[in-house]
């Protein structure tokens, strides 16, 4: 169908890259550091399916239309929980999303018109970019290092170009793995103030973490209620379920509320019911120990593993979520090793699609969460080979 029949903003949209190389990496005998996935075996089958018996049988009301903002016991329940990040928050605050990914594209709706700037990190996390893009948005990029963004950059920033939004993933980012420092955390919190803008904390990740200190959010560190912190149970229960939630302040959620209205009416009640019930069960944090205690030995391993690869290779060095980050010597491009490797039924996410302003060809993301232990270690020692090859 030609371009010109859809609505401009869809017009020569390419979908997510790495939706689409999944599709090259599923097949059986590749194994695969492509994809963001928590590991098929982490996840609790058994007794949700138990639970999904009891709630559907002891309250089938849940079969019946809910409301936009969530089930209740559930907004309960996550008020509660975020209080060990250091956020304050009532129930009435927080709304139930279809996965965290729904709130990002929630808040774009409520908040950005055509041209609107948003800030964003560079590289950041694939899906932002893509819905950055639908809204029609412009962009600022904030650099930054092994410790997270450069605040003082961002105060600049705001000063200049008085974006809209702030889009952050500040703790084990997708795609790098970094996490913005406690005393970058308590800048941001203090600068904000100076400005009139919206943060979006997006954190699914916070929960995986194998070695170091918790860190408070940046919305508990926020003096003028401008963050919007938003959570998600796919990393640690299930992805498929698609429970997540944001905690805003109270104009936005609201407004996101009515976005919601009509995207979906309101995110699964059964799905909610099932995250609600394994953490009033007390299951959630045992679980979480599991899968932490199964990730950090695979973070592990693939680091040992890096020693098989040429020493020129950059790595981040992550103390949890699902991903190393790797910066190639400028000439060598990783599609064109991506190619050479799938070749030899191993699979990465070259890193340009990362990066809003594109470029940075010679950088990649390795995920560790999905292969098992023995095939990280294949896993490299063919990606070895390719690199001899080349
Ligand atoms: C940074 C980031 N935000 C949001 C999401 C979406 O997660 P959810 O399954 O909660 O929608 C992901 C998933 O990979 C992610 O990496």
């Amino acid at each position: 169908m030609d371009e010109s029949r859809f609505a401009k903003r869809m017009q020569n949209m390419a979908g997510n890259v790495i939706r689409e190389l999944l599709k090259l990496t599923q097949q059986p005998d590749i194994i695969s550091f492509a994809g963001g996935l928590p590991s098929q075996d982490s996840f609790p089958a058994e007794i949700l399916a138990e639970i999904a018996q009891d709630v559907i049988r002891n309250n089938p009301s849940i079969l019946q239309y809910g409301t936009t903002e969530g089930y209740w016991p559930l907004r309960e329940w996550v008020a509660d929980w975020v209080k060990d990040i250091g956020i304050s928050a009532k129930a009435e605050d927080v709304l139930i999303t279809s996965g965290s990914q729904q709130g990002i594209d929630l808040i774009a709706k409520a908040l950005l018109d055509p041209g609107d700037k948003v800030v964003m990190e560079s590289p950041t996390y694939l899906a932002a970019i893509q819905i950055l893009k639908t809204y029609e948005a412009s962009y600022a990029i904030v650099h930054g290092d092994g410790s997270g963004i450069f605040v003082d950059e961002l105060d600049s920033i705001l000063t200049r170009e008085k974006p809209k939004l702030i889009y952050l993933v500040p703790t084990f980012q997708n795609p790098t793995g970094i996490t913005l420092s406690l005393e970058r955390r308590q800048e941001l919190g203090k600068m904000l103030s100076r400005h009139q803008v919206i943060v979006v904390e997006d954190d699914p990740y916070g929960r995986l973490r194998y070695s170091g200190n918790a860190l408070p959010a940046i919305k508990a560190c926020d003096e003028s209620s401008q963050v919007a912190f938003f959570g998600s149970f796919s990393k640690i229960v299930s992805p498929g379920i698609r429970v997540g939630f944001a905690i805003a302040p109270a104009p936005v959620l609201r407004k996101m509320v009515i976005g919601k209205q009509g995207t979906d009416v309101h995110t699964s009640n059964l799905s909610q019911a099932l995250v609600y019930e394994f953490c009033r069960r007390g299951l959630l944090e045992p679980h979480i120990a599991g899968i932490n205690q199964q990730y950090g030995h695979k973070l592990k391993t693939m680091r040992e593993c890096l020693s098989m690869l040429p020493a020129d290779i950059k790595w981040t060095n992550p103390e949890g979520g699902l991903f190393l980050w790797a910066e190639f010597p400028e000439h060598i491009k990783a599609a064109t090793l991506f190619e050479a490797a799938v070749k030899e039924k191993v699979a990465f996410v070259p890193g340009e699609s990362f990066f809003v302003e594109g470029g940075h060809t010679n950088t990649a993301r390795f995920n560790f969460s999905n292969a098992s232990e023995e095939n990280i270690r294949e896993g490299f020692r063919r990606l070895a080979q390719v690199f001899s090859k080349m």
